[in-house]
C-alpha cells in the first residue's frame, strides 16, 4: 500500500502483543501506549531534514547535524490520542501540541467534533496526527481535513493499529499523507471495531470501562 509504513521492529511488536491482551490492566496499557508511540516516533521522524552545525566539544570542533526545516506539531485526536503525546514531546521538546476532539457516534460510527485548539502557526508546521486506532478512518479523515482547512500541508498520521478500511479511507481522501502503523489488522466487526485489535483504546487508557 502506497504511503503506508508498518513498523515491524521487534520491540514494537513485543509491546503490541502486551497491549492486545485483555489481561493487561490500565496502568500497563497506558505505559505501553506511550512506549510504542515513542518508538514509532523514532521511525516516523526518520526523514526529517537536518543541517550541519559546528559544536565545540571539550577537545575540538565537531561537525554535527541538528533538525532543520519546518517546526513540528503533534496533534492527538482526543481522547485516546492523548496517550501518545507525552513520549513524543519528551523526544521532541520543541514541538507544539494541538488538540482535536472527535468521538465516534455509537450508532452511525461517524466522527462528531467537540473541541479544537491548535497552535496559531499550525499551517507552517510539520504535523504528526496521533491516535492509537484507525478503524473506519472517519475520525482521521475529518481531523486531517480540519488541519488542511487551517493551512497544514505536511501531515504524517501515526496509529498503533489500523484496519484496511481505515487505511483505504485516509489514502482516498488524503493521498499526500504518510501513515505509520505498528500493525495492519484484518478487518472491522459489525460495530466498526478493529479485529483482532485491542478493544476500545480510550477506555483502556483512561479506565472508563
Ligand atoms: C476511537 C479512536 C479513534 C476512533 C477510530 O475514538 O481513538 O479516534 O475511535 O475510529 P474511526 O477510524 O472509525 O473513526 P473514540 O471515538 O472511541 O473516542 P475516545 O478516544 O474518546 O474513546
Ligand atoms: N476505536 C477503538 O478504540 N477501537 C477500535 O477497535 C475501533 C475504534
Amino acid at each position: 500500500m502506497a504511503n503506508v509504513h508498518v513498523l515491524d521492529h521487534p520491540l514494537i511488536q513485543h509491546k503490541l502483543a502486551i497491549l492486545r491482551s485483555k489481561r493487561t490492566g490500565v496502568k500497563e496499557f497506558r505505559e505501553i501506549v506511550g512506549e510504542i508511540a515513542g518508538l514509532m516516533c523514532y521511525e516516523a521522524t526518520r526523514n526529517l531534514p537536518t543541517r550541519e552545525v559546528e559544536v565545540e566539544t571539550p577537545l575540538m570542533t565537531a561537525k554535527c547535524r541538528v533538525l532543520a526545516g519546518k517546526k513540528l506539531a503533534i496533534v492527538p485526536i482526543l481522547r485516546a490520542g492523548l496517550g501518545m503525546v507525552d513520549s513524543m514531546v519528551s523526544l521532541i521538546p520543541s514541538a507544539k501540541v494541538g488538540h482535536i476532539g472527535l468521538y465516534r457516534d455509537p450508532e452511525t460510527h461517524k466522527p462528531v467534533e467537540y473541541y479544537c485548539k491548535l497552535p496559531d502557526d499550525i499551517g507552517n508546521r510539520q504535523v504528526f496526527v496521533v491516535d492509537p486506532m484507525l478503524a473506519t478512518g472517519g475520525s482521521a479523515v475529518a481531523a486531517i481535513s480540519f488541519l488542511k482547512q487551517h493551512g497544514c500541508r505536511n501531515i504524517i498520521m501515526m496509529n498503533i493499529i489500523g484496519a484496511p478500511e481505515g487505511v483505504e479511507a485516509v489514502q482516498k481522501a488524503h493521498p499526500d499523507v504518510e501513515i505509520y502503523l505498528a500493525a495492519l489488522d484484518e478487518k472491522l466487526n459489525d460495530n466498526a471495531y478493529i479485529l483482532p485489535g485491542l478493544g476500545d483504546a480510550g477506555d483502556r487508557i483512561f479506565g472508563t470501562k
